[in-house]
């Protein structure tokens, strides 16, 4: 493949070249790729305001590069493979030709329905081979895709959909997700009571569940396509845009409000996630590259969806969850479809150890080269687990550390060409400079320092803006450190210069690899009637990673009341989902406040971990008797 690295000293002269020459490093990066027009500069910045370019005046349709430009080598190869939730249902495999002329007919459903270029389309489907045929017909027209997980709320779809003035949306009557199946229309439907500006919503069959059609609103995703192929298969000129006009919305958690809309770019998105998904990986081109992730989230955009079609790649994607019908279902699918690559969660990695090794036992995995983890820091006992029950002690295991922001993997070792190390996601890629801040806003020299990670220079795929609000992109990763893009994340340099992430230093949580706000829980609590007031932090939690812990204090007249615990956790399901579900609720009479009203998270981390021996200095606080209290009720 172009632009691999394939050794270890490779690495380094790589890296040394981009951080020497990130121009030149680009260029000849972003050239294997298809242009319309190419770029006339490759880089203007500035993180003060900011305003990131890159190939500038660049044109391009990133679906030519996903699609279009593998038809003559690769045109009856698959492009995806996707598993069903059932083990009954027949797999399906749909070849780069397929995929071209799936992607048309849909784009030219699209247009049909009247969305243009610009216009936000919300897409909310399960995990089915159709989704990844709606991403790429929005790009291929330049319409706006904001992808919401399908596990998401009516009310989440709906402060999405204001947000983004997305008038269109394309749905399913519903999802099978192991045993359940998730009414998805339904749920459309009770969004759209508060979105009356969403004009149109095309509806896939996939549960033949009985749903409601509104008249003029809703139509059949079937009906539509029937129209296109009744005149014949006619494939539409993808639409020409600027290299940085926005390819995307995904709206993701930050500690104070609600989310924000994450807009990434067209063509630096697309170099970097095909880049990152190339050299981390070490693809070969004919792998099988099986990601677990949802494509709701980053990891399924980037490396079930673009990085790998971009690569010629192809991918295997799963409709359902690992432990259905039982905990061997991945070991399955591997066998089955011969995957050399499986990236999961370091969540899904522990849930399956608590089954211990009978679901692997008879199941071929051999056809394993490379696995990774993504989403949250991997502890050192799944680590060793993956890599000698389904690696065998014989396949590269990358430990990838990205974000929503990122667009795709900034720090991972490079499968089977630079070192790995348990719970270390080691070096940064290529093009990746990094930085520890201390408290006081220094960057940290030297080795064996844990600090704030900060990244130095723009790489093609940081995000380029919040969507309706560039002020909140600024204050939220530009503002805290000066001429540093702030990640969020805590991270230790060891003796080698090796990078560790350690988690949050804000107020977002991680559970199960989802990221979730304290402050969106905290609202959702709020909202119960009899909630005074609340405050969620996180803590350990075996299989999660992190759990959920509320404090919440009731007005008096509900004190007694029973089943208060059941309507929080109804509430925070109907306001977010169901994944952001407080593990554990603790009633409490009052809170550690500071004098100036700040409640002290800190105690409340401390007391959630079971930590009551270092609580630390509770004298400032305003009532300090609370935190015995608190403590003396620990659930
Ligand atoms: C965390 C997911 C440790 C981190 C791709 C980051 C990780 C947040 C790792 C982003 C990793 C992601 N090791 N922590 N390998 N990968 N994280 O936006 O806290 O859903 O800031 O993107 O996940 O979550 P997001």
């Amino acid at each position: 493949m172009p632009f691999q690295v394939k050794t270890y000293e490779e690495y380094k002269e790589a890296y040394a070249h981009s951080v020497a020459q990130p121009e030149a490093f680009w260029d000849d990066i972003a050239s294997h790729f298809q242009w319309r027009k190419k770029w006339d500069k490759t880089l203007a910045w500035t993180f003060t305001e900011p305003n990131v370019q890159w190939f500038i005046n660049g044109k391009l349709n990133i679906t030519e590069n996903c699609i279009d430009r593998h038809l003559p080598l690769l045109g009856n190869k698959p492009a995806i493979i996707w598993e069903a939730n059932s083990k009954e249902q027949q797999h399906v495999v749909i070849t780069y030709s397929e995929l071209y002329e799936q992607v048309n007919n849909f784009a030219q459903v699209l247009r049909n329905n009247g969305i243009q270029k610009g216009d936000r389309v919300c897409i909310y489907m399960g995990m089915i081979p159709q989704l990844a045929v709606a991403m790429l017909a929005c790009a291929r027209i330049g319409a706006i895709h904001s992808v919401i997980f399908g596990g998401f709320s009516a009310s989440s779809i709906s402060d999405r959909l204001q947000d983004a003035q997305a008038a269109h949306i394309i749905t399913c009557d519903g999802a099978y997700r192991g045993p359940k199946d998730i009414p998805l229309k339904n749920i459309v439907d009770e969004a759209l009571v508060s979105c009356p500006f969403v004009k149109k919503v095309i509806v896939y069959q996939r549960t033949n569940k009985p749903v409601n059609m509104v008249a003029g609103r809703d139509v059949w995703w079937y009906d539509e396509l029937q129209k296109v192929t009744a005149q014949g298969h006619q494939p539409i000129a993808a639409e020409e845009m600027d290299a940085e006009d926005p390819l995307f919305i995904l709206y993701t958690s930050g500690s104070t409000g609600k989310p924000k809309g994450v807009v990434h770019s067209c063509a630096g998105y697309m170099v970097y996630a095909t880049y990152s998904f190339v050299n981390v990986f070490q693809y070969r081109p004919g792998e099988v590259h099986f990601c677990t992730a949802d494509i709701g989230w980053i990891t399924g955009h980037s490396y079930i969806v673009y990085g790998v079609l971009c690569a010629g790649g192809t991918s295997l994607m799963y409709e359902g969850i690992p432990t259905y019908p039982d905990a061997g279902r991945f070991w399955d699918i591997v066998a089955k479809h011969k995957a050399n690559i499986l990236y999961t969660a370091p969540t899904a990695i522990r849930s399956l150890m608590a089954y211990g090794t009978a679901p692997i036992e008879g199941k071929d995995l051999s056809s394993l080269r490379v696995l990774g983890t993504v989403g949250e820091p991997i502890n050192e006992e799944a680590w060793h687990w993956y890599n000698e029950h389904i690696g065998k002690k014989n396949c590269a295991i990358v430990d990838t550390w990205f974000q929503t922001e990122t667009g795709g993997i900034l720090i991972s070792n490079l499968a089977g060409v630079t070192p790995s190390k348990p719970s270390y996601a080691t070096l940064p890629l290529p093009g990746i400079q990094l930085a520890l801040m201390d408290e006081q806003g220094k960057e940290m020299t030297g080795n064996n320092i844990s600090g704030n990670l900060c990244i130095k220079f723009p790489w093609p795929s940081i995000l380029r803006t919040t969507w309706g609000d560039h002020e909140r992109c600024r204050l939220n990763y530009f503002a805290t450190y000066k001429d540093m893009y702030f990640t969020g994340d805590g991270c230790h340099r060891d003796e080698q210069g090796f990078y560790r992430i350690t988690g949050r230093v804000d107020d977002v949580l991680n559970v199960s690899g989802h990221r979730i706000g304290t402050a969106e829980v905290e609202n959702a609590i709020n909202m119960q009637e009899g909630v005074l007031e609340s405050a969620v932090v996180g803590y350990p939690h075996d299989i999660k990673g992190q759990g959920i812990y509320a404090y919440v204090i009731l007005e008096q007249s509900h004190e007694h009341e029973q089943g208060m615990q059941a309507h929080i956790l109804q509430n925070v399901t109907r306001i977010i989902g169901p994944f952001a579900r407080p593990d554990k609720i603790q009633f409490v009479k009052g809170l550690p406040k500071t004098r100036s009203g700040k409640i002290m998270r800190r105690i409340l981390r401390k007391i959630a971990e079971g930590d009551l021996a270092n609580i630390g200095d509770t004298s400032t606080l305003l009532d300090p008797g609370v935190v015995d209290d608190i403590k003396d009720g620990k659930v």
